[in-house]
This record gives C-alpha cells, sequence and structure tokens, in this order.
C-alpha cells in the first residue's frame, strides 16, 4: 500500500481513498488498480501488458495516451546512477507522468502550486499520474528495485525540464516500506 507524506505539516496518511483523496486536491491521480488475470510480477513485459489492458486502454482513452510500455530498475541495471540523477531532483515534463508499479516500490516528491510538498512511496498496485507541468522528483527506495508500465502521450515529451529550485535538498529520500534502513533516518 502507498503511503502519504505531508513533511511540513508532520502528516502520514496510510488509506488508499484519503491518499487518492489528497492528491486529487493537488490535480494528481492516485488508482489501485487490479490485473484482470494473474500474472507474475517478473512476467515479459507482453504479459503484464496484456493483464492490464483493459485499464491501460480505459487511461489511454481518458488521457489520450498512445503508447505504454514497462520499465525494469534494479541494483545491476546498467548506469543506473545517472538515470537516478536525472530525476532525483525538481523537474517537469511537457507529458504526463504515468506509472503503475508491478513490483518494487519508489518515492515520488511532489511540488503543488497550491500547497506543501508531498512524498508518495507507491508499490506493486499503485498507478499515479502525474500532470504535464506539474514539479516533482523521484527516489528509488533502498532496494533500487521498481518494475512499472508507463503510458505517453509522446515519448520525446518525457524530457526533464529542471526547476534548479533546490527545493528537493529540503526533503530526505526516505521510504518507509520493508526497504527502509532505519540508520539512513538518521
Ligand atoms: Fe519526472
Amino acid at each position: 500500500m502507498a503511503i502519504l507524506t505531508i513533511p511540513k505539516e508532520n502528516r502520514t496518511i496510510h488509506e488508499p481513498q484519503a491518499i487518492a483523496d489528497y492528491l486529487a486536491g493537488i490535480g494528481v491521480d492516485y488508482e489501485i488498480w487490479e490485473a484482470a488475470t494473474k500474472v507474475a510480477a517478473d512476467a515479459p513485459a507482453e504479459e503484464i501488458l496484456a493483464a492490464y489492458s483493459t485499464e491501460i486502454d480505459k487511461l489511454k482513452e481518458a488521457g489520450g495516451y498512445v503508447t505504454a510500455d514497462v520499465i525494469d530498475v534494479n541494483p545491476q541495471t546498467q548506469g543506473l546512477a545517472e538515470m537516478l540523477a536525472k530525476f532525483n531532483r525538481e523537474h517537469w515534463h511537457d507529458d504526463d507522468e504515468v506509472r503503475f508499479i508491478i513490483e518494487g516500490r519508489g518515492l515520488f516528491h511532489i511540488h503543488p502550486h497550491n500547497g506543501p510538498v508531498v512524498a508518495i512511496e507507491v508499490v506493486a498496485g499503485d498507478l499515479i499520474r502525474v500532470p504535464g507541468g506539474f514539479l516533482h522528483w523521484f527516489n528509488l527506495c533502498a532496494d533500487r528495485r521498481i518494475r512499472a508500465i508507463r503510458l505517453f502521450k509522446d515519448p520525446a515529451g518525457w524530457a526533464p525540464h529542471y526547476s534548479e529550485s533546490g527545493v528537493d535538498a529540503n526533503y530526505q529520500p526516505l521510504c518507509f516500506g520493508p526497504s527502509h534502513i532505519p540508520a539512513l533516518a538518521q
């Protein structure tokens, strides 16, 4: 289950509907998806996409997305540090950032124009949609593992634009799930 924190308010939200409601208030969509057919988290990408095709097609229609793929990141991924360094400081994209988590976890910080920065730790079963133009940044958790479906209107629109605000430096990229390492919190 996802965990939403609002660091400035010292607030943590665990209940999925309350997370969805809070995020809706800042313009971010959050849903929990269930596969129509059972699919292993390590199944080939085509099987993953087929198992969630109903939800993917619905979202494509609603959001104007034209392509979907599966991204796989683990500690052995080549160029992982460089890849993560592209997204771990405040940026926005022209396209929406749409992720449905298959396995692993990740931490999005979102910096809305109408409220404090929120951190959402997403895990398997979570769909998050950060609209184009929204300031955010992303970190992996200690296990450095995430497998996710991505949807795009145009893959080229997903290049990051950096705000260079330095706001991200005020927030610790700490996850609370099983891979949380307490020593890092000190
Ligand atoms: Fe991003």
